[in-house]
């Protein structure tokens, strides 16, 4: 484990505030927790799609990672869900097997598709996951406002391209390197079924991070250590400035 964080710890800024993780794990919050987690990891699957259809393929296989992604959104944004039916029907509804064409005029799609589509499938595997184990303990999903974090993260975003892909690329890879980050220092403290959840999670998000961080190098073909720097820096002030809003990915409380 220590091996999967070392990268990690150096890439990020600031390690999580004690005191967010003492927040966490009051058990008023494992609630708001779990279902802002499991929004988390359906919106790495929609990031995931987002770069493939956006920058690396052509419509009609655009459009076949909609309907891949379907079911899953129609789950969440259907506002009588029926989890017991979700959770149990077409078990191959994650078996997507790719004949997705890359353009020709993305010069590394190949690349970005092969990563992202098994990001994708690793995403909404831990969707189903969380909702699984949401649903065992009978918490009901619901959807979550976005917090600060991802936005204040999108803000740094540069307007013109190929900047502004390799800015999301740099983002995506402190987004994963946060939650594993998070999930890593969580689990000692939770019960043991979700110690053991958030510790098989790590070496999947381990490789997300590391992948982002891969595909922002190769594409931008140039040093981007500055740019890495600035979100950084970034990254690290949402993280350790106080936020008025508890989730997943939220800064230190306040009053503690
Ligand atoms: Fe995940
Ligand atoms: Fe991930």
């Amino acid at each position: 484990m220590q091996q999967l964080l070392a990268p990690i710890e150096a890439f990020l800024k600031c390690a999580t505030p004690d005191s967010w993780i003492r927040e966490a794990v009051k058990p008023e919050n494992l609630a708001t927790l779990l279902i802002d987690h499991c929004n988390c990891e359906l919106k790495a699957a929609q990031t995931g799609m987002f770069f493939v259809r956006r920058y690396a393929v052509d419509r009609e296989s655009g459009q076949q990672m909609l309907d891949w992604a379907k079911p899953y959104e129609q789950f969440v944004y259907c506002k009588d869900r029926d989890i017991e039916h979700f959770l149990n029907r077409d078990s191959k509804k994650n078996d997507f097997t790719t004949g997705l064409v890359a353009k020709a005029d993305f010069g590394h799609g190949p690349e970005l598709i092969a990563k992202m589509v098994r990001l994708i499938k690793e995403e909404f595997h831990h969707f189903e996951q969380v909702l699984e184990i949401m649903h065992e303990r009978g918490i009901p999903y619901r959807n979550m406002r976005a917090g600060r974090y991802a936005k204040g993260m999108m803000k740094m975003v540069r307007t013109h391209e190929p900047a502004a892909l390799i800015d999301k690329l740099i983002i995506g890879a402190f987004i994963e390197a946060r939650s594993c980050e998070r999930f890593a220092k969580l689990a000692p403290h939770l019960d043991e079924e979700l110690n053991k959840f958030y510790v098989s999670l790590l070496r999947s998000e381990a490789r997300h991070y590391q992948d982002y961080l891969n595909l922002a190098e190769v594409i931008a073909g140039e040093d981007i250590g500055d740019r890495i720097e600035l979100i950084a820096e970034h990254e690290a002030h949402l993280i350790s400035s106080i936020d008025e809003e508890f989730n997943f990915h939220s800064g230190a409380p306040t009053g503690v």
